[in-house]
């Protein structure tokens, strides 16, 4: 089934992908659907942070997956899948964004997209997996945060429908591309080409220590390139944060 036929919409939840995790436990839950909420109530984002939206102003939704045969050493094409998804559709709105590694989605440095992927595992491949996605549409304010909406950039009400069905097509259409070498080739092309701070010199604290370093790229793990001191080094979320001006 393609992605996004069968939507299930709720007036609220606490958080979309736990709505999707009970529903695959049990087994109420086919390929491609999508949990949508006007609004969640603990809404997660990734490393334990929580993800806000005021109610009815933004996307929060979450897709489910069953994919056939994928293995866990390909998981980062997930968020290479979730992140050029995104791109593409602002993009559509005359929205540039970048990916600042390894997925949240950018404008101008503040945060318009975020991305919560969980999978479940069985035999090293991944057999399920919940695709989170929060899309800041038509909220104009966020106390404080350092985040922006397309409303914000755009001007004016948008409609968030037209958002939701272009995104649930490019997500459609990526999976798509997925499942051969050559187009999730052209996937992590853009994947890369959108990649937020590649080739400049900046700020990062790595490994506890600040320092200078520059985004070469990232490695089918996932695992970010950075040259430090011309010496290329492969790092985890662990090991790297980005430094900004403006807090985050
Ligand atoms: C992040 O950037 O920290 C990830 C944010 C992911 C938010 C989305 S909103 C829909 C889905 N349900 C959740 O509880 N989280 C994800």
């Amino acid at each position: 089934m393609s992605i996004g036929i069968n939507i299930v919409r709720l007036d609220s939840a606490e958080s979309t992908n736990n709505f999707a995790a009970t529903m695959a436990k049990d087994c109420l839950i086919a390929h491609g659907t999508v949990i949508l909420a006007e609004e969640q109530t603990k809404g997660r984002g990734q490393r334990g942070n929580q993800w806000h939206a005021v109610r009815g102003e933004n996307l929060t939704f979450s897709v489910f997956l069953k994919p056939s045969a994928f293995p866990i050493a390909s998981q980062f094409q997930l968020t290479v899948w979730a992140s050029v998804s995104i791109i593409e559709v602002l993009l559509e709105y005359g929205i540039q964004a970048t990916i600042k590694w390894p997925n949240d989605v950018l404008v101008n440095e503040q945060k318009i997209a975020g991305i919560l992927i969980e999978n479940s595992i069985d035999q090293l491949l991944i057999n399920e997996v919940i695709a989170g996605i929060g899309l800041n549409v038509n909220q104009l304010e966020f106390n404080g945060l350092n985040a922006v909406s397309m409303s914000n950039l755009l001007g004016g009400k948008l409609n968030k429908e037209i958002v939701l069905s272009s995104l649930l097509k490019a997500l459609n259409d990526n999976w798509k591309k997925l499942s051969s070498k050559e187009t999730s080739a052209d996937l992590r092309a853009a994947y890369l080409s959108h990649l937020f701070g590649k080739d400049q010199l900046r700020e990062f604290v790595i490994d506890g220590k600040i320092q200078n370093g520059i985004i070469r790229t990232v490695d089918d793990n996932g695992l970010l390139c950075l040259e430090v001191e011309h010496m290329p080094s492969f790092f985890d979320l662990k090991q790297v944060q980005f430094i900004f001006q403006s807090a985050s």
